[in-house]
């Protein structure tokens, strides 16, 4: 070994581009295009830290490593994080797209007691072993499309211990897969079918019992090994057919009172004023904003509100309004983007599509795209500290693409552009 080297564990090499978003976050405005790239770059990893970031003729000399990948020809980014998903359900809802494709709405859907409430009648059915044995298989799905830390919502429980059942799969899953979780309670995600008219009676369950006893029953066991975790945001559907702003606000006062972080489900059918009322209650991001407004807007952008774009649910229900990706960053909202991955409206599990989908239709530039998929994702799961950039301190989350310029991440589609992902310094998918 020659005097002087640090000794690690892993070195990736020779990236064509290496594009480490460094800096922090969330972005805003011009600086959501900043990406960072080191051509011929290299990292160097140790346990489940990046220690070393830089040209691989700067790397390979600084550090000796057990182990060394090249990238040769390839892009190599931080790990994708999904900062919106509803991962945790049973069954499927194959029948209402085609009801969908025939002309019915998703409104109508719902109305009609399908949509959410079909998934939760599944779901409540589903036992744990069930429920995580059928989201481990779309977990796998997500780390072979290069997401390495994703936020799940409970949601299709929609009783006390049903819910809590979800937050016991999150945390199994948690434990079992090599993605990260951040759990989020959305035990308002739809008025229950038993509640129906009684609207503000579910409320007063998801106030005053469920939101409670989630939070009490954190630290027991899920199963033998594994605790249930304390849910880090609470989500509401605040929407038409779904919760209203009086209710809305009711259920993420409690939560903020509870020191849980908030997320709201704003503007995706109809404007309720939710993305307003995220930036009076401090959120930490609101969802969808397809019927956003320009004053919503400007109070998301001075309270610091991100706002997290789902382009997939547009597609998914073949809708031809998308968010207003360039009013947003103009008026200095951060985005992010996410899945949304549900089986109503968006079961998709890559965010390389979502990308595609944001230059598309919703105005964002390849690089605003990736910031949105990494940095800015990750401030809107709040862990914007630890992973979302290549940056020495944060975790080894890294994806080796099959591609020579990180534009094609968006550019071509259909196809998965990852061959290889690093997980905590771990090689999880191993290059093809
Ligand atoms: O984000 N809007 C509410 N939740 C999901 C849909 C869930 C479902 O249809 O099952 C969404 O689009
Ligand atoms: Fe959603």
């Amino acid at each position: 070994m020659v005097k002087g080297m640090e000794s690690v564990d892993l070195i990736v090499h020779s990236a064509k581009q290496m594009v480490t978003v460094a800096g922090k976050g969330p972005r805003v405005g011009a600086e959501m295009a900043t990406l960072g790239i080191v051509v011929d770059g290299a990292l160097a990893i140790s346990g489940e830290r990046i220690v070393g970031v830089g040209s691989s003729s700067e790397i390979l000399r600084r550090y000796r490593a057990d182990e060394y990948i090249s990238a040769a020809g390839r892009v190599v980014t931080p790990g994708f994080v999904d900062a919106h998903t509803h991962l945790v359900f049973a069954g499927d809802r194959a029948n209402e797209f085609e009801m969908r494709v025939g002309g019915a709405t998703y409104l109508d859907i719902m109305r009609a007691g399908g949509g959410i409430m079909s998934t939760v009648r599944a779901t409540r059915e589903a036992s744990l072993e069930t429920l995580v044995e059928q989201s481990l298989e779309r977990l796998d799905r997500m780390i072979l499309h290069g997401t390495t830390t994703a936020e799940v919502k409970t949601g299709y429980g929609l009783t006390t211990e049903d819910e809590i059942r979800i937050l016991a799969a999150i945390s199994v899953l948690d434990a079992a897969h090599a993605i990260d979780l951040v759990p989020t309670f959305l035990g308002a995600h739809a008025v229950p079918e038993e509640y129906a008219d009684r609207a503000d009676a579910y409320v007063d369950l998801v106030v005053n019992e469920m939101l409670p006893q989630v939070l009490a029953i954190a630290g027991e066991e899920a199963d033998p090994d594994v605790e249930i975790r304390r849910p880090v945001f609470c989500d509401v559907f605040c929407d038409e057919g779904a919760f209203d702003l009086t209710q809305t606000r009711r259920i993420l006062e409690a939560a903020k009172a509870a020191g849980l972080g908030l997320k709201v489900h704003a503007d995706e059918f109809a404007n309720l004023g939710a993305a307003s009322l995220a930036a009076e209650l401090g959120a930490t991001s609101a969802d969808h904003l397809v019927h956003t407004s320009a004053q919503d807007m400007a109070a998301m952008a001075r309270a610091g509100v991100i706002g997290v774009l789902l382009p997939g649910t547009s597609f998914g229900l073949g809708h031809h309004d998308f968010a207003a990706a360039r009013a947003l960053i103009a008026a200095g909202v951060p985005i992010s983007l996410g899945t949304d991955l549900n089986p109503g409206t968006c079961w998709c599990e890559s965010m390389p599509f979502m990308m595609a989908l944001a230059c598309r239709y919703i105005g964002m530039t390849p690089a605003e795209a990736l910031v949105a998929s990494t940095i800015n994702a990750a401030c809107a799961v709040g862990l914007g500290d630890t992973v979302g950039s290549l940056e020495p301190g944060k975790l080894a989350d890294v994806v080796i693409h099959e591609i020579p310029d990180y534009r094609y991440l968006a550019y071509r589609f259909g196809t998965n552009p990852v061959c290889a992902v690093i997980k905590r310094g771990e090689l999880v998918v191993s290059a093809r």
